[in-house]
């Protein structure tokens, strides 16, 4: 089963829900309508008594080049009702086990969705970047809360404040990723696990999830909602339309004003 919007797909089988980011070409940025269908594809999967676990991967060559730069100028998500804060608040609450398999640059959003991933394998071409301040924004998906928890608060000063890529061996040092392996068998590592997992007691692996989510979920929550005002007042603010007109231009901002 392959849902018709061609951006995210989703296909089911054997318990095992895959949502594959299809828009290569833009480097499979995500646009407004994508976090839409993300989040609308993770609701189906929690009530569907017949998914059991749900992956989230891309290309071989590209995870996800983060939130689509034309689409903030465009449609700018400006408060916490917007599709992408929906999204992450899905995500963040997502009950049943979650893998991601990471090929290629994993930037922004490409990253600090696999904070909220069970399981995370990566190809050995992976580069995980978040440059929330190289674009004159911040931290989102709660990154500020979990980024420093799971990789120690220097570390994540160093990639929050930066916003400079690591690459996959890194990731694995610090635990933002399980296994590294050659891209071309990522996908099929990831599928394995997701089998293995879909196969055991939904109840018992629910129960843990929830277990081993609890002590940061209300705090987390309201990470996502702080980050997001913020968020969306710097992004009508004129460092962001710098780096975003810069983007789009093909050179690099000038912040000497901000
Ligand atoms: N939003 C919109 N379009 C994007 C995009 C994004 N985040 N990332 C890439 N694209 C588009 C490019 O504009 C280009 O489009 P064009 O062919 O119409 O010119 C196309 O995807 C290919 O991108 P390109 O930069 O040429 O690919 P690359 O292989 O040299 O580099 C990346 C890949 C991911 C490293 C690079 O595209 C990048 O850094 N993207 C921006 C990431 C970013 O800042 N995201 C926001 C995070 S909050």
């Amino acid at each position: 089963m392959t849902t018709p919007a061609q951006d995210i797909l989703v296909h089911q089988e054997q318990g095992v829900s895959t949502i594959t980011f299809n828009r290569v070409d833009k480097k499979n940025s995500i646009t407004t309508s994508m976090y839409t269908q993300l989040a609308d594809a993770l609701e189906a999967a929690t009530n569907d008594a017949a998914v059991r676990v749900v992956v989230i991967q891309g290309d071989v060559a590209i995870f996800s080049a983060g939130n689509d730069i034309k689409d903030f100028l465009e449609r700018p998500p400006l408060t916490r009702d917007a599709p992408v804060f929906r999204f992450l608040r899905v995500l963040a609450t997502f009950p049943k086990p979650l893998l991601a398999s990471v090929c290629g640059p994993a930037v922004g959003i490409g990253t600090t969705l696999l904070f909220h991933c069970d399981l995370v394998y990566a190809g050995d071409n992976a580069a995980f970047s978040m440059p929330f301040v190289n674009l004159g924004v911040c931290p989102e998906a709660g990154s500020s809360l979990l980024a420093p928890q799971m990789l120690g608060y220097h570390r994540a000063a160093e990639a929050l404040l930066l916003g400079e890529p690591f690459m996959a061996e890194a990731a694995l040092e610090v635990g933002l990723v399980n296994r590294v392996v050659p891209p071309t068998e990522c996908n099929m590592l990831t599928q394995m696990q997701a089998k293995k997992l879909s196969s055991k007691s939904l109840v018992s692996l629910m129960e843990t999830k929830r277990l081993l989510k609890k002590t940061n979920q209300a705090e987390l929550l309201a990470r996502i909602d702080e980050e997001a005002d913020s968020f969306g007042r710097m992004l009508g603010e004129p460092a962001a339309k710098e780096a975003f007109t810069a983007f789009m231009e093909k050179r690099a901002p000038d912040f000497s004003q901000f």
